[in-house]
């Protein structure tokens, strides 16, 4: 697959144009943001890790029937992605309260709830990605009502699905955001699932296990991306 011009770079991730113009290459870097970008770092190895985390967990959700950008694992830090149109709403699926849910409502951290929150927000790096409802996403024509409900549904599933894998091996799933694109018609899962964009804490000892480690100064990060890298395909 011929690597071409940038056509994206983020934060963490760069994406190229390839020769095939419905076929993105999707390169994660090591470079660390938190707090919109006011901190800053580079954590040695979570390029490799992520990529292959979200190969896996792509993987995983594709086996359960939902369908996905991810096309196929290229190298260590590379992945073959769908050219989708990414939908600028991140939908946040909370199982248990933490970040910024306890900042916003004052709650305690670590309150388990029976139904999963899902909560919509603003993509835009510059307003610091506001908090946005169904009628916020449709009045400013981000997404339609039919599209804000397969997003919904879909989100929901995942979280069952991926609830249920890191079950298996003694994880919580905490919370996590995910990015939807839309492909030919359809609406699909983009972007990546990985310690970056859920969090993730120990069965027994809530040891953290995601990226609150670097947001919170916690200490052994690299090895905790790496960890969860082998814990997860040691299992997938
Ligand atoms: P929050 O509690 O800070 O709102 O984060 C909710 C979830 O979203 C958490 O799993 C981390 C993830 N997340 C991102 O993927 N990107 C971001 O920029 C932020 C702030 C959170």
């Amino acid at each position: 697959m011929e690597k071409g011009k940038v056509l994206y770079e983020g934060k963490a991730k760069i994406l190229y144009q390839t020769d095939d113009p419905d076929l993105l290459l999707q390169y994660f870097k090591d470079d660390a943001t938190a707090f919109d970008g006011i901190k800053k770092g580079t954590i040695v190895g979570k390029g490799v890790a992520n990529n292959k985390i979200s190969c896996n967990l792509f993987d995983l959700l594709k086996q359960h029937g939902i369908d996905s950008h991810f096309v196929r694992k290229l190298s260590d830090n590379e992945m073959l992605v769908k050219n989708v149109s990414i939908i600028p709403v991140e939908v946040v699926v909370r199982n248990i309260s933490t970040g910024s849910l306890c900042k916003r409502y004052g709650l305690d951290e670590g309150i388990v709830f029976e139904t999963p929150i899902v909560e919509l927000y603003y993509k835009d790096d510059a307003l610091h990605d506001p908090l946005m409802n169904d009628d916020h996403v449709m009045a400013m024509e981000l997404a339609t009502r039919e599209e804000l409900a397969i997003m919904r549904e879909q989100a929901l599933k995942i979280n069952k699905i991926l609830q249920e894998f890191f079950d298996s091996i003694d994880i919580k799933l905490v919370d996590f955001k995910l990015e939807f694109g839309r492909f030919k018609e359809r609406i699909i899962l983009a972007d990546e699932i990985s310690p970056d964009t859920c969090r993730f804490w120990e069965k027994g000892t809530n040891r953290k296990l995601d990226k609150d480690r670097f947001r919170q100064d916690l200490g052994d990060v690299e090895k905790t991306y790496n960890e969860m890298m082998n814990r997860i395909g040691r299992k997938l």
